[in-house]
This record gives structure tokens, sequence and C-alpha cells, in this order.
């Protein structure tokens, strides 16, 4: 199973969905980067005309050295469509986002778009959400506290290391927890319990978002609608 090749065939046929003049926001990670190489391309060849909104630091370097012209959400009056990747999504259509630190961006970019698709490799699509761990960026102050009432919540809590040992930091300079959850079972009762805890700044579960999903295979792709 050729993983790299499922998402280069899903950022491919995404790309399809991008019309000129649009303002398009950006995702992150290593999916999307299969999808901002073909816009890259189709900027050269076609002259398409677009505004690139990037949801990290990461995507906006990659798109400005393809030649896409990039702003800040602030900076927009609106988002016609956001194409971003997704490390899981339940046969509802609910994902968990956060992977690649980025979700606090990403979440406020798709709430803020008139469209949302998601690029993936077969492999992310699950009957239920949990076997990948749930992230949250949550303020340093107090993580400690926080990490210990999700202990004994039952969460499973880790704090999101680098190979030095010290906390990875998000864009914010915030720490990330992850839930070992391992099934979410009902993941909109477990949003609203996060959506209240004070340290909390935003989750990783993206629920009622996406209104397309893009499945790569190595031959081909599957679009599902919402
Ligand atoms: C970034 O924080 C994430 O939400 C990514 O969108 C997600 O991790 C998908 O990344 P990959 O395409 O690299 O799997």
């Amino acid at each position: 199973m050729d993983k790299e090749l499922m998402k280069k065939v899903a950022g491919q046929e995404a790309v399809k969905y991008i019309k000129d003049g649009m303002t398009v926001g950006l995702g992150t990670g290593s999916t999307v980067k299969y999808l901002l190489d073909a816009l890259g391309e189709r900027v050269a060849k076609e002259g398409l005309r677009i505004i690139g909104v990037p949801t990290s630091n990461r995507s906006a370097k990659r798109a400005r050295d393809l030649g896409i012209d990039v702003k800040s959400i602030d900076d927009v009056d609106h988002i016609d469509l956001t194409i971003d990747g997704a490390d899981q999504i339940d046969e509802n259509f609910q994902g968990i986002k956060g992977g690649g630190v980025a979700h606090l961006r990403e979440k406020i970019v798709a709430i803020n778009s008139d469209r949302n698709i998601w690029i993936v490799d077969a492999t992310k699509m699950a009957k239920n959400l949990g076997s990948f761990p749930l992230p949250l960026e949550v303020t340093p102050y107090g993580s400690t506290h926080l990490f210990k009432r999700l202990d004994d919540m039952g969460y499973h809590p880790t704090f999101r290391t680098n190979a030095k040992g010290g906390h990875v930091l998000t864009h914010a300079d915030n720490y990330i927890i992850d839930l070992n959850l391992g099934y979410i079972e009902h993941p909109h009762e477990l949003e609203t319990i996060l959506n209240n805890m004070t340290g909390i700044v935003e989750h990783g579960l993206f629920l009622d978002v996406v209104d397309m999903v893009i499945v790569g295979y190595e031959d081909h792709s599957e679009t599902f609608d919402a």
C-alpha cells in the first residue's frame, strides 16, 4: 500500500474544485502538500488568480514558494472554499484533526469558509473516531492541573513532546495534550465537555464542519458529500 500515492491522488483531485478568482483556505499536512503542488502548477500554467489563506506557517511558505498569493485570514473578507487534510473521519463524516499541531487555525479558517473539503488517504476512514489520539491545544499556564483533571476523567492524556523531550509548541506557543481514547462513542457529548473546560484553547474534534470528503486510493479517488 503506497500511502504517499493515495495522498497525491486525493490532492490532485481536490485542486479541480478551485476556480479562478476564489479565496481558498489552505490546510496543513502531508496530503495538503500535494494539493499545493497541483495548485502551484495551475497558477503557473493557467494564470489562475486565487488568494490562499494558509492555516500554518509551513503551508504559507510552501504556497509562496510555488507562486501562490497568500493573505492572512484577517486581510480577506470571506473564504469561498477551504481544502484541508484530516487525521480520522468516521462514517458520519465527523473528524479528528490536529495531528500536525495546526487545528486551532484550521478550525478558525474552516468555520469562516463557505465550503470545506477534506482530502485523505483511504486509511484515515474509520467506522468510529478515537483510535487516533484526540489533540487539545492548551494554555501552558495550569496545564499540569488540567492534565490531572483529564486523567481523572479517564481520558488517558499525554503531553506531546519533541525529540528533545520538550513540549511541542503551537503557533500561539501553547502546548498539546493528546487524549488516548480508543473509541469515542458520543462525539457531540465529548465536544460539549471539552468546550466547557477552562484551559483548553481548542480541541481537534471537527463535527459537522465538512461538506465533501475526497478519499484517495492508489489508482482512483472517491468523493462523498457529507
Ligand atoms: C494539522 O494539524 C492536521 O489537522 C492535519 O490536517 C492532519 O494531521 C492531516 O495531516 P496529513 O495529511 O499529514 O496526514
